[in-house]
């Protein structure tokens, strides 16, 4: 009774309903009236005054004197507030999440996720952490988790890395925006691969970089001694053991050149490793980090490949000359959340399980692949060049121009097929960026006949003279 005397008396007020400055009744004629109690009447204008919205005095309770909101109406009119120019220059292309995830690249085979021991090493997590891991974590991961991490890395990708060097992060999503925030201000000249990681354009973009656009080849990354003399950046960002969406290798010519450029011009380079754990073709290829002592790179890893998107945990592993600098405003920064996601991963990774589910899905997703090549050799009936496919994840389907990709890509949404277009990953869009990104992660091979025959029906019905 008290609520809702409280609540009807609130809003009469801010409908302008009862006047700035009227009294309101007596507590003993209003109780009367209502037949309720006087106590329920001085408990809802007691609280009210502790709102503010009346004020006592002498003669009674008064209508404080409040700038109202807006009425519904005049809020409609008024102008949505404009978005900050960093955030403007962001552009979504990505298909919406209820489209259609056949062909979409990026996304690892969900069904085959062994969930049940997932949920045992949770569930175990939390046996024996307890409560205890309900609180904050430390800010820069679980130190179980860096641990495991640290050791995986080094063993693995040869990274050289020590637990105190590893950031835990939301995703490799979280670990490039970290790089932005702790290593650039705004208007600095930040690198990225053309085409290249959405993801990464997006971090650099929200801290208002200027992006410049450096093209790839069979080789990865081309970047110049002139490029270096006229524009040196602060940042760059790369793909070396699997350029995203293309697929080559950066030769490691090009990487130590990268490395003792970036050393010279006092430069940091994101090496951003994001599926390389799924080698298809020859030896694994070591990370750029590892290849010389106290490179300045940052490495970016993510779990969203080897486990599962919604997971979001990364990494980050600062250079030794970084960490000390930058402990204090991570700890700021930074808040150690997903604590039994953390435990649990870091038991997943040091039993075993963790490499035993990549090796199951490596030879999955090879057999996938392989499926996908077949069908587009039996089905493709428009002249094609594929790329891409030591590694990861997708395949990168080059088209002639006159078979326009993003009209492509949105028809073949209509059939629920989700390859992206090449070109919506290109900065400075050219010919050669007409394409379709096939990811064969989460597709059953046995659909890729029945799908690239219909992309194929629909590639040829796209076609502009
Ligand atoms: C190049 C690249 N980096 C990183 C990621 C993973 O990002 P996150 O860990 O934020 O899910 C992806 C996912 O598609 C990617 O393509």
């Amino acid at each position: 009774m008290q609520r809702q005397l409280h609540d009807r008396l609130k809003d009469a007020i801010l409908a302008g309903r009862l006047a700035p400055g009227c009294l309101l009744p007596g507590s003993r004629a209003l109780a009367e009236a209502l037949s309720i109690s006087r106590n329920t009447v001085t408990a809802a204008y007691n609280l009210l005054a502790v709102e503010g919205y009346v004020q006592p005095d002498r003669k009674g309770t008064r209508v404080a004197t409040l700038i109202r909101p807006p009425s519904r109406a005049r809020r409609a009119a008024q102008p949505a507030v404009p978005l900050p120019a960093r955030l403007a220059r962001i552009q979504s292309t990505v298909p919406p999440a209820e489209a259609g995830l056949a062909l979409r690249p990026g996304v690892p085979a969900l069904s085959h996720f062994p969930l049940a021991d997932w949920r045992r090493a949770i569930d175990r997590a939390i046996h024996r952490a307890g409560s205890s891991a309900l609180g904050y974590g430390d800010p820069l991961g679980e130190p179980a988790l860096r641990t495991s991490i640290a050791n995986y890395l080094s063993l693995a990708r040869g990274v050289r890395c020590d637990p105190a060097l590893v950031v835990i992060t939301e995703g490799a999503q979280e670990a490039l925006l970290l790089c932005v925030r702790l290593l650039t201000n705004p208007g600095d000249i930040a690198w990225i691969e053309d085409p290249g990681y959405r993801g990464a354009k997006a971090a650099m973009h929200s801290g208002d970089l200027r992006i410049v656009p450096k093209q790839v080849d069979a080789d990865g990354l081309m970047v110049t001694e002139k490029d270096w003399r006229s524009q040196p950046p602060s940042l760059i960002y790369t793909t070396p053991s699997h350029q995203y969406p293309a697929g080559a290798v950066l030769s490691v010519a090009r990487r130590l050149e990268l490395i003792a450029n970036a050393r010279r011009h006092r430069t940091w380079i994101i090496e951003d490793d994001y599926d390389s754990e799924y080698r298809h073709v020859g030896a694994p290829i070591g990370a750029m980090q590892g290849l010389v002592d106290q490179a300045p790179v940052l490495y970016v890893g993510t779990f969203s490949k080897t486990m599962f998107p919604s997971l979001r945990l990364g990494f980050l592993v600062l250079p030794e000359a970084l960490i000390a600098q930058m402990r204090e405003p991570l700890t700021e920064i930074l808040r150690g959340g997903h604590r039994y996601e953390q435990l649990a991963l870091a038991e997943f990774i040091d039993s075993g399980e963790f490499s035993r589910h990549l090796s199951r899905m490596r030879r999955l997703y090879r057999d996938r692949q392989h499926s996908l090549r077949e069908a587009l050799t039996q089905h493709m009936r428009v002249p094609h060049v594929i790329e891409g496919g030591n590694c990861g994840l997708h395949l990168t389907m080059r088209l002639p121009a006159q078979y326009p990709d993003r009209a492509i890509a949105d028809a073949a949404q209509r059939h629920g097929l989700a390859p992206a277009a090449l070109s919506s990953f290109a900065l400075q869009p050219r010919s050669q960026h007409n394409g379709l990104v096939l990811g064969y992660g989460n597709t059953s091979a046995e659909l890729f006949s029945p799908m690239i025959r219909r992309l194929s029906q629909i590639t040829l019905g796209a076609k502009v003279s």
